[in-house]
C-alpha cells in the first residue's frame, strides 16, 4: 500500500441498507482520526411504508452515491489523489444497496490505483466502540453485543481475525421488535428511536412483559413471543386507536425496560462463560438511553467494562467501516488483479 510515510487515508462506504455513507479516516502516528462522516438517510422515504423497501433504497443510493463521496472528500480537506486506501461494506444486507456503494467503491480504486478493503458490516459494528478512542488490543478478548434492525448477536472477539457468534436471537431482531411495535401503535418506522422517546415519560413497571428464556443455560435470546404479549396487551385495552398518549408512554417504557434487562442478562451470561470483563455494545439499537444507562450501572457492580460508540456511530455509518479496513488484508486493482474482479457482495455474510 502506498502511503505517506505512516499516514493512510482511508475512503470507507457503507450503503449495506437505507442509508448511503461515505467517510474519510486518517491513521497517522497518533491513532485514527474521523475527517468526515456523510450520511445520506432515507427515513423519510421507508417511513411512509412502515419499513425498508428495498428497492426503493437502491435507487436512492445511487442518487446519494456521488453527492456523498463529494462532500465526505471536501468536508475532510483532501483531494481523491491522497487517498491510499478504500474500505467497502460488501455484505451482510440488500444485495441492491449493497452493489451501489460497493461498485463506487470498486471504481474509485480502479481508478485511483490503490487496494481496496472488503468489510462485513457486522464486523464494522463490532469495532465502532473502540472508532473514537483508538486501537483495540488492550480491549481483547472482549464480548461484542451487535443489536440492530437485523442483528441481535453476541460474540466473543479474541482478536480482529477471531470472531466467534456465541449468542443470537433465535427470531426476530430488537430492533426489529421496536420497529413492529411502533408500526402497530401507529407512530411510523423506524421506531426505536421513537419507542426511547416515548419512554422517557413513561412508567417502566406499568405494564409486566415476559422474559422469554430466562433461564436457558446459553446466551440466546428470543423476542417474538415479547412482541405478540405487547400487541396482546395493546388489544386487551381496545386496539391500538384506543391507545392514549400516557399508556403509549408506559408500553414504551415497560418494553424498553424488558428488552434493556434481557440484553444485559445475556450480555453478562456470555462474559461469564468465557471469563471476559470487557463488552463492546453497538448496532443502531445501541444508541437506546436505557440500555446504556442498565449496562453502564449493572456493569460497574458486575466488574465488566462497558463500551459503547457515541450516538452517531451506533446506527449505520461508513466510518466505522473505514476503521474495521485499516485492520484487514486490502486487495489491490492491478496486483492482486483476479481477486479484485472477483470482488462482490454477499447479502448473506457471515462472520
Ligand atoms: O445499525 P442500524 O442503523 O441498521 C441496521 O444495520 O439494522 O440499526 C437500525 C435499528 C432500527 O431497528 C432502529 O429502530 C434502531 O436501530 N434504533 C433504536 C434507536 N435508534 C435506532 N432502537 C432503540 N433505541 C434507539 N434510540
Ligand atoms: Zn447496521
Amino acid at each position: 500500500m502506498k502511503a505517506s510515510g505512516t499516514r493512510i487515508i482511508n475512503l470507507a462506504f457503507e450503503s449495506s441498507c437505507d442509508d448511503f455513507s461515505c467517510s474519510v479516516l486518517l491513521k497517522g502516528e497518533n491513532g485514527v482520526k474521523i475527517l468526515s462522516n456523510i450520511i445520506y438517510s432515507q427515513d423519510y422515504i421507508h417511513g411512509i411504508y412502515g419499513g425498508v423497501v428495498p428497492e426503493l433504497a437502491s435507487r436512492n443510493h445511487i442518487k446519494a452515491s456521488l453527492p456523498a463521496l463529494g462532500l465526505a472528500v471536501s468536508e475532510a480537506g483532501i483531494n481523491l489523489k491522497d487517498v491510499n486506501l478504500i474500505s467497502a461494506t460488501a455484505g451482510p444486507g440488500l444485495v441492491g444497496s449493497l452493489l451501489i456503494g460497493l461498485m463506487e467503491a470498486k471504481t474509485a480504486s480502479f481508478a485511483l490505483n490503490i487496494p481496496l478493503a472488503r468489510i462485513n458490516h457486522i464486523e464494522g459494528h463490532i469495532f465502532s466502540p473502540f472508532l473514537e478512542t483508538g486501537e483495540t488490543p488492550e480491549h481483547f478478548p472482549f464480548i461484542a453485543l451487535v443489536i440492530s434492525g437485523g442483528h441481535t448477536h453476541i460474540y466473543l472477539v479474541k482478536s480482529h481475525n477471531d470472531i466467534r457468534l456465541v449468542g443470537r436471537t433465535r427470531d426476530d431482531a430488537c430492533g426489529e421488535l421496536f420497529d413492529k411495535v411502533s408500526n402497530y401503535l401507529g407512530f411510523g418506522y423506524p421506531g426505536g428511536k421513537i419507542i426511547d422517546e416515548l419512554a422517557e415519560k413513561g412508567s417502566a413497571g406499568a405494564f409486566k412483559f415476559p422474559f422469554p428464556m430466562m433461564h436457558s443455560r446459553n446466551p440466546d435470546m428470543s423476542f417474538s413471543g415479547l412482541k405478540t404479549a405487547v400487541v396482546y396487551a395493546i388489544d386487551k385495552l381496545g386496539g391500538p386507536e384506543k391507545i392514549q398518549e400516557n399508556t403509549a408512554r408506559d408500553i414504551s417504557a415497560s418494553l424498553r425496560e424488558t428488552v434493556a434487562e434481557i440484553l444485559y442478562k445475556k450480555t453478562a451470561d456470555a462474559c461469564r462463560i468465557y471469563g471476559v470483563k470487557t463488552v463492546a455494545v453497538s448496532g443502531g439499537v445501541s444508541a437506546n438511553s436505557r440500555i446504556r444507562s442498565i449496562f453502564n450501572e449493572k456493569g460497574i457492580k458486575n466488574g465488566l467494562k462497558i463500551i459503547f460508540p457515541s450516538v452517531k456511530y451506533s446506527t449505520d455509518n461508513a466510518a466505522m467501516i473505514g476503521y474495521a479496513g485499516f485492520f484487514k488484508t486490502p486487495v489491490h486493482p492491478v496486483e492482486n488483479r483476479e481477486d479484485f474482479f472477483n470482488i462482490n457482495a454477499d447479502p448473506s455474510w457471515e462472520l
